[in-house]
Order: structure tokens, then C-alpha cells, then sequence
């Protein structure tokens, strides 16, 4: 499968830098958290870019709604060929993300978005009444300051496995 992927879309088809779908000890760990808690319904992520994690929470929920500032046509080629048909897309202006969020039912998310400012903490706030939350890009280095600063602040049940933090409400 993973030779047929590189064939047709390239390297980039599974790992372009930004997704997990690789074969070293951070995709073992997204897989992990992941997976923590059983089977999902609908799981949400913030930050598409080329859909390549989608697919993977797309085999493990029923179904997955992935949200982008920016639009990417590569998605769709690329879920196709994976025939993942339980992922919705969408594209939004940043605040339209977070009304998006209030009228929608989900029991898991991963943050992947911007991962500077006020982001990485709205888009807890977005999707924190889900109970289980995954952040993506925490470094103990602190590249992204922002990420770490709402990690630290948070009350619960933290797993901190880097790049990885998974958050869960009780
Ligand atoms: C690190 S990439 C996401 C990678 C993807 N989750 C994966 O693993 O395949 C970050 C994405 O977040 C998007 N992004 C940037 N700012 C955003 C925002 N405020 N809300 C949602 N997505 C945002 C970017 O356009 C980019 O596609």
C-alpha cells in the first residue's frame, strides 16, 4: 500500500514534513493516543493541509471532519485513491471555524492548525467539550510557545509524549 502511495502521488504522499503518516516513532505515538479510547464517532481536525492524516483517522472513526483556512485539491485525489469516503472538508475563514464548532457534535479532536497567537488556545476552547483532545507539534524546546503555554495551563488528564499531548476531561 505504502509503495503503491509513493508510486502514484510521490514521497510527499506520506510524509510531507507536516503529517504523521510515516514510519518513525512519532507516527507509532499518534497512533497510540489515538487510539487510547477505542473507536470514534465523529472526530474533528483543525488543519488539513494535504489530508494525509484525514485518511488515516478516517480508517478509525465513521467519520472525520477535517477544517482548513486554505483549500488543497490534493485531498481529494489522494482520498480517492484511498476510496476514504467519510471525510468531510471544509474550508472557513478562521472565526467562521469556531462557530462551525458550536453546532457541531464530535468525541474527538486534533489540533494542527496555526500553531502561534491566540490559535492553539481558541481552538481548545473550540473543541474541548468533545473530552479528548490531541495537539500535534509540542516540543519541550518550546518552538512553538504558543502550544505549550495552553498545554501547561490545562486542568485533566495530560499523556505527553512529544510532538504529541493528549488531553482528556476526566
Ligand atoms: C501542519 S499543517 C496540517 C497537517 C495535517 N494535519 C496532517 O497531519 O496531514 C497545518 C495546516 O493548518 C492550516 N491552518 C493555518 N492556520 C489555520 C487556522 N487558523 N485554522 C485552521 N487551519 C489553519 C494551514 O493552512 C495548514 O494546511
Amino acid at each position: 500500500m505504502i509503495e503503491n502511495l509513493i508510486k502514484k502521488f510521490g514521497k510527499e504522499a506520506v510524509d510531507d514534513g507536516h503529517c504523521i503518516i510515516h514510519f518513525d516513532e512519532n507516527a507509532k505515538t499518534f497512533r497510540e493516543m489515538f487510539q487510547r479510547y477505542a473507536l470514534y464517532d465523529t472526530v474533528i481536525e483543525i488543519g488539513t493541509n494535504r489530508g494525509i492524516t484525514a485518511a488515516l483517522l478516517s480508517c478509525y472513526a465513521k467519520r472525520v471532519i477535517t477544517i482548513d483556512i486554505e483549500l488543497n485539491d490534493w485531498c481529494f485525489k489522494f482520498w480517492k485513491y484511498l476510496k476514504r469516503d467519510n471525510i468531510s472538508y471544509f474550508v472557513y475563514k478562521p472565526e467562521d471555524i469556531y462557530s462551525y464548532l458550536e453546532n457541531e457534535t464530535f468525541d474527538f479532536a486534533f489540533i494542527d492548525g496555526d500553531h502561534t497567537g491566540n490559535f492553539p488556545r481558541n481552538d481548545f476552547e473550540a473543541v474541548k467539550k468533545c473530552g479528548k483532545v490531541l495537539f500535534h507539534d509540542y516540543f519541550l524546546d518550546k518552538r512553538f510557545p504558543a502550544v505549550n503555554e495552553v498545554i501547561n495551563s490545562l486542568e485533566g488528564h495530560l499523556w505527553i509524549k512529544e510532538p504529541y499531548v493528549l488531553w482528556r476531561a476526566e
